[in-house]
């Protein structure tokens, strides 16, 4: 697989088999990707990788934090709490190609919810990470984890797993920082779920599409 191929091609996977992945893949996904790039070769991240009981700990803990109605409060206000054009338009977009690719109706709320709750329980992934990196350094660092995550997610991809990058795992950070035991130093940037691609899932077969050069780039001389 070359660089291209994985750049084109990795796409979200919404649903996985359930079937484990041996830790030496991962271990081997992390070792390359500790290659990425980082200001001052700082390397801010740190990696919690979680399977089995953990997993399942953060999953139904979030789980019944959302049911209790406790609001989410994430270390990084990813989401504007306003949003311009043209990134309404794009996210609205995305949503209702995701959702219609699940064969789920526009008004259908309860069929939505219910999908946007498989984040939670990792799109049935038996393998996720969850993304750290100091709340001592500046945001600039957050460029240095996107590069890494990114990384992460192609070299996954060259080991033969799928993954989906989610905000979503970072909206109750306290529940992830008290089960796996990581100090309040540390601010959980965003989670990922990790693992073989079901194949026949209609989910996964939806691709986003990405706006033309024309739009986002201007050439000076
Ligand atoms: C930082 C970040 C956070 C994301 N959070 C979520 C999430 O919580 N849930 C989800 O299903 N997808 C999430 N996504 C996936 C995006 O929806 C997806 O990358 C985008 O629609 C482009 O599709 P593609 O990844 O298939 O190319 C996230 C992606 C990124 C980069």
């Amino acid at each position: 697989m070359n660089v291209n191929h994985a750049i084109r091609y990795r796409k979200s996977v919404r649903k996985f088999l359930n079937k484990p992945v041996p830790r030496q893949l991962i271990e081997q996904v992390l070792d390359t990707s500790r290659w990425a790039p980082s200001g001052g070769n700082c390397q801010p991240w740190r990696v919690e990788v979680v399977t089995g009981k953990a997993l399942d700990r953060v999953s139904s803990s979030i789980l019944s934090a959302r049911e209790q109605g406790r609001k989410p409060l994430p270390d990084l206000e990813y989401y504007p709490e306003a949003w311009t054009s043209p990134y309404r338009e794009r996210r609205f977009n995305c949503g209702i190609a995701l959702y219609s690719a699940m064969g789920i109706k526009r008004g259908d709320a309860q069929a939505r919810q219910e999908a946007w709750l498989q984040n939670y329980r990792f799109f049935n992934a038996s393998s996720a990470m969850f993304f750290f990196m100091p709340q001592s350094l500046g945001i600039g660092f957050l460029m240095d984890m996107g590069i890494f995550i990114q990384t992460v997610a192609l070299a996954a991809m060259e080991a033969g797993l799928a993954t989906c990058i989610q905000a979503s795992l970072a909206e109750y950070p306290d529940i992830v920082r008290d089960i796996l035991q990581v100090s309040d130093e540390f601010m959980l940037v965003c989670g990922m779920s990790i693992g073989y691609e079901d194949i026949e899932a209609d989910v996964n077969r939806f691709r986003t599409s990405r706006a033309e050069l024309e739009e986002f780039v201007s050439w000076h001389k």
